[in-house]
């Protein structure tokens, strides 16, 4: 087996082994793949593996995350768009998929594309043929499309909010990134491997994870997979003055009974007060725990929460966790 640490991938479970194996035989066929998996499981590193471990590695790997782009640009992005196609567009582009060319076309989080949007991918992957915005004659690109979710786009199909049919040219390959939860002692390795790689980056003495810290990632359920795991490890890397890791903080603060504390006070106080209080509280350790679990990812927390982001930046902002991200981009 190659070693895999190349493509930044760590973890020897065979969980994790199956995974590898499968990116290797992905690479070798050129069809697009629909990468499944929780947040924060590593399915852009996987794309970016196979991309890497095909016989298109010299040409570009373009990513892009559908979930970012604004809705009436969309299209536009991806696809390009000829000049005066609409007020803004004072030169023509090429879009990211002119970009892309003789290399792959990775689309995360293709579950938020809109119907006009999952309209021009799926006629893309029907011929490899595709228009600009703003007209223009047929354009025919030579592009592998990788595309990922954390939605369950079966389900997101049933409920007529995933076309159907673009699901059906999506999962013709498919990979599904396992939990962390699921891949035994894999966080222990992961942790480790992060570990290392900040001492490097911060040319300080590496450190240790005690038993207490090992245990931690053990019984924790990780929701936020890798990300969180990488999260907590560099900012106790940072905070503390310890050789060995106890994570005592980070345990107390996910696995710790934050909302709980509300029940007996609470009677002593007049019901309302005592509302507010509990819905505080509630609010802050959930705003707390969900930018933990994205890395501090503000937009990708909102979407977890489903909220708006105005709404979720607003309770960011109330209850000022904007400096909670700081670590790890
Ligand atoms: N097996 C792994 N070994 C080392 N690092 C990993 C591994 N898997 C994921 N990571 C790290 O975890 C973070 C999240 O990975 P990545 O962005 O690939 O996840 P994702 O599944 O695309 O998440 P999302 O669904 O939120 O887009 C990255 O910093 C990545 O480097
Ligand atoms: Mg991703």
């Amino acid at each position: 087996m190659e070693d895999h640490s190349r493509f930044n991938l760590a973890g020897s479970s065979p969980q994790f082994m199956k995974v590898i194996d499968q990116i290797h035989r992905l690479a070798k066929l050129d069809a697009t793949v629909l990468i499944a998996g929780e947040t924060g499981t590593g399915k852009e590193l996987a794309a970016r593996a196979i991309h890497y471990l095909s016989a298109r590695s010299d040409k570009p790997f373009v990513p892009v995350n559908c979930g970012s782009l604004t809705d009436s640009l969309v299209e536009s992005e991806l696809f390009g768009h000829e000049r005066g196609a609409f007020t803004d567009a004072k030169t023509a582009s090429a879009g990211l998929i002119g970009e892309a060319a003789g290399g792959t076309f990775f689309l995360d989080e293709v579950d938020t594309l809109s119907a006009k949007a999952q309209a021009a991918l799926l006629r893309f992957l029907q011929d490899h043929t595709y228009r600009r915005v703003g007209g223009g004659g047929l354009r025919q690109v030579d592009v592998r499309v990788l595309v990922a979710s954390n939605a369950d786009l079966v389900d997101l199909a049933q409920k007529r909010q995933f076309r159907q049919d673009l699901l059906y040219r999506l999962n013709v390959l498919s990979l599904h990134m396992p939990a962390l939860r699921d891949r035994q002692g894999d966080g222990a390795v992961l942790a480790r491997s992060v570990l290392q790689r900040l001492s490097h980056q911060y040319r300080m003495p590496l450190k240790q994870l005690h038993a207490d810290g090992l245990a931690f990632i053990q019984q924790y359920r990780w929701p936020g997979n890798v990300r969180e795991l990488e999260n907590i490890i560099h900012r106790e890397f940072l905070m503390s003055d310890d050789v060995e890791l106890h994570l005592r903080e980070s345990r107390d603060l996910l696995m710790g009974e934050v909302v709980e504390e509300t029940g007996a006070d609470a009677i002593d106080r007049p019901f309302r007060d005592a509302k507010a209080n509990a819905v505080a509280e509630f609010e802050r350790s959930y705003v707390r725990a969900m930018l933990a679990r994205t890395g501090g990812n503000i937009s990708q927390a909102a979407r977890l929460s489903n909220q708006e982001r105005s709404a979720f930046g607003k309770l960011v902002r109330k209850y000022k966790l904007g400096g909670f991200e700081g670590q790890v981009a």
